[in-house]
């Protein structure tokens, strides 16, 4: 048995219990892991209350980094003693746990516990949004939204060091010199002005790509920001999902690309998974992207950690401690 972090409904924070849980043998193809540091991500918070669905009862939590502790018969990509990290697999807040190894991706010597619990997830979104789903050029304009929160200060450090011209975008003033120690060329405070700001410090013209996972409350804005032919790529719902709507309104406000992606997609397969991970500590290694954790919690106590990400009171990463 181990400690986990367990709901056995959909709702608020308060639906999170501390409670012992089996972790299985590791079976063919499986790894067990004692985990040492845990990362905290907003789709935990859809996975809480329901929008996207977990069949219950279940361990919350994506990502998280640890040592081998067992492997099971077949398993060759890590071996007892390894150090690793993955994203992606439900059941993360735990003290231990079993889990396919083909998805573990082992840690280079320079990346400690806390920056790959705090990077796997954010900073594979950030590579793929950044490199593939939209590829950005050096020259270009990028809009990203939540730019001084987790995926957002990886993401547009990330877009600096590729030549971008980046605006950032904030929830409050609070955070706006957060976004521009974070790469941020333009950091603006989202309300009804944000399309015309963005039209303004593009000299008209619109931005090539907006990144939006803020969802409802940015959606008209992040439309009414691109050049004509640009893309929204939208990828998350922080505020809300976005409403229903018409494709006819792509070709009315220019011919815009959307894509709605998510990172299971983008690392499916085993050599996309390690060329992503392996892009992210390149990218930590070389300076371009700097990991900035200003928030821990005990694992214990990842509810508090739960309120303070969706009252909007963090900024970057968060990290529970083992
Ligand atoms: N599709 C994918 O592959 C993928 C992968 C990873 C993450 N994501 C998405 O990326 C986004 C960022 O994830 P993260 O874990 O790094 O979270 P985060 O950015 O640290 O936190 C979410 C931020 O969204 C903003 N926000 C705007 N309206 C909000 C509202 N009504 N309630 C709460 N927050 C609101 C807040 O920033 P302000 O206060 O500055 O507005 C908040 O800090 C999430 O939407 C997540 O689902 C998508």
């Amino acid at each position: 048995m181990t400690h986990a972090i367990q709901i056995h409904a959909h709702g608020g924070p308060d639906v999170m219990r501390w409670e012992d849980v089996p972790v299985p043998d590791p079976g063919p193809g499986e790894a067990r892991i004692r985990q040492r540091a845990i990362g905290v991500n907003f789709i935990d918070v859809y996975q809480r209350t329901g929008l996207y669905p977990l069949s219950l009862p279940a361990v919350l939590g994506n990502e998280a980094a640890g040592v081998v502790e067992a492997v099971g018969p077949g398993v060759t990509v890590v071996a007892v003693g390894d150090r690793v990290a993955y994203a992606g697999l439900v059941g993360a807040y735990a003290e231990e746990r079993t889990v396919p190894a083909g998805r573990l991706v082992k840690l280079p010597d320079g990346i400690g516990d806390d920056v790959a619990a705090a990077i796997m997830l954010k900073g594979m979104t950030a590579e793929y949004l950044l490199r593939r789903t939209y590829r950005v050029s050096p020259g270009e304009t990028i809009v990203f939204h939540a730019a001084a929160g987790g995926v957002g200060q990886i993401a547009c450090r990330w877009a600096k060091a590729l030549g971008a011209t980046v605006i950032g975008t904030v929830g409050s003033d609070a955070k706006v010199e957060v976004a521009r120690q974070h790469g941020c060329d333009h950091v603006v405070v989202t309300g009804p002005d944000l399309a015309a700001r963005v039209r303004e410090l593009t000299g008209g013209v619109g931005a090539d790509v907006v990144y939006d996972a803020v969802g409802k409350d940015t959606w008209e804005a992040s439309l009414d920001c691109l050049r004509p032919r640009g893309m929204l790529v939208s990828f998350g719902n922080a505020s809300g999902p976005v409403p229903a709507f018409q494709p006819f309104v792509l070709m009315m406000k220019g011919s815009l690309f959307l894509t709605r992606p998510s990172l299971a997609h983008y690392v499916a397969k085993r050599d996309e998974l390690a060329a992503s991970a392996s892009a992210v500590f390149d990218a930590i290694r070389s300076g371009a992207v700097r990991v900035d954790i200003r928030h821990r919690y005990a694992l214990a106590d990842a509810a508090r950690a739960h309120a303070d990400l969706e009252a909007r009171r963090t900024t970057g990463p968060i990290v529970l401690t083992v």
